[in-house]
């Protein structure tokens, strides 16, 4: 005991060492000291406790020792009692801190999620969705399509809804949050945005039920004193279809009526394509645009600024 004492001493009075070597020479897995619990299940019981009792105190003393040690001996170049660097802390983008909490209040609504893909067919993106060959949004000005091949990056979140709903059980009940792809650009579109888009398949459910749902879930997202209305609309793949407005109140007093999400009951024909007998089940489905009511909110009047990665715009959306 004495003898490893004298070593550990040595040791830690050591100037060739560095405060970690110390440690690892002393108290590390190879080190002497666990060299020294080695020993002692080969000692009698008596002797075993002894020197057990000794050696914890050892370790400790050394353990305080090396800690007192590595402040007072560092490195001059360090002022260990400086505070820390007031390094940047990066935060989540305005559009993905409103894509969360949107989430957010869908889960609680009970739906699941699903995300990709963002590649997909023509047939997914529009024919099978029930728009006819002829349909303006199938212009090449507006959809990406990949060299070479029949696939593009979707220019709507509901070209996932047929491979969901061919591979899904049912009843189903689903959101779909991520990037569309568009191509035109200006103060109100990008070519690349985000939309959320859902949808519920079951048996008997009804407009009410997509009435339920969106009120329930526009009150949560803009405030329990919102003012919607549901208008009358035509989507290929919604049948009846509708779109919600919001209204917005100006300052100065006036306020309009703004569009944010389009929404029906999903068209039978839709159910037939994904393989649902459209007899038994039924569908309401609705997708709405992220960029727009997150720039009704914060009064922010190009989107392009969301994408310019101008920090000092970005940061001030920290705290949402
Ligand atoms: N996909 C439509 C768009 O991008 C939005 C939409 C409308 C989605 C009606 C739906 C729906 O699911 O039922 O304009």
């Amino acid at each position: 005991m004495t003898e490893l004492k004298a070593t550990i001493n040595r040791l830690l009075a050591s100037s060739k060492l560095s405060p970690s070597e110390k440690l690892h020479q002393i108290l590390g897995r190879k080190g002497i000291l666990k060299a020294a619990y080695d020993e002692l299940p080969g000692l009698k019981q008596a002797e075993r406790i002894e020197r057990g009792r000794l050696l914890n105190r050892l370790k400790h003393k050394v353990q305080q020792q090396l800690e007192d040690n590595d402040l007072s001996t560092a490195d001059p170049g360090f002022d260990l009692s400086l505070p820390p660097l007031d390094l940047p802390i990066g935060t989540m983008h305005p559009i993905n801190q409103t894509m969360d909490r949107m989430v957010d209040i869908f889960m609680r609504l009970g739906f699941e999620i699903f995300t990709g893909p963002e590649i997909v067919s023509d047939e997914n993106n529009f024919g099978l969705l029930n728009f006819p060959a002829d349909h303006p949004a199938r212009d090449t000005q507006d959809s990406f399509s990949l060299v070479n091949s029949k696939l593009m990056l979707r220019t709507q979140t509901s070209a996932v809804q047929i491979p969901i709903m061919k591979n899904h059980d049912l009843p189903m009940r689903i959101i779909v949050p991520g990037k569309a792809f568009r191509r035109e650009v200006n103060a109100t579109h990008m070519p690349m945005f985000h939309q959320l888009e859902g949808f519920i398949v079951d048996e008997q459910v009804r407009f009410t039920d997509l009435k339920g749902v969106l009120s329930e879930f526009m009150k949560q997202f803009f405030g329990q004193e919102l003012k919607m209305r549901f208008r009358t609309h035509y989507f290929p793949f919604t049948e009846p279809s509708a779109e919600v407005d919001i209204w917005w109140q100006r300052e100065s007093g006036t306020g309009r009526w703004l569009e944010v999400l389009g929404c029906g009951m999903i068209h039978p024909q839709v159910l037939e394509n994904a393989g649902i007998n459209s007899k038994k089940f039924q569908g309401i489905a609705f997708g709405l645009g992220l960029e727009r009511p997150f720039m009704l909110r914060h009064k922010v009047d190009d989107m392009r600024l969301l994408y310019d990665n101008d920090e000092s715009f970005l940061k001030s959306f920290f705290q949402l």
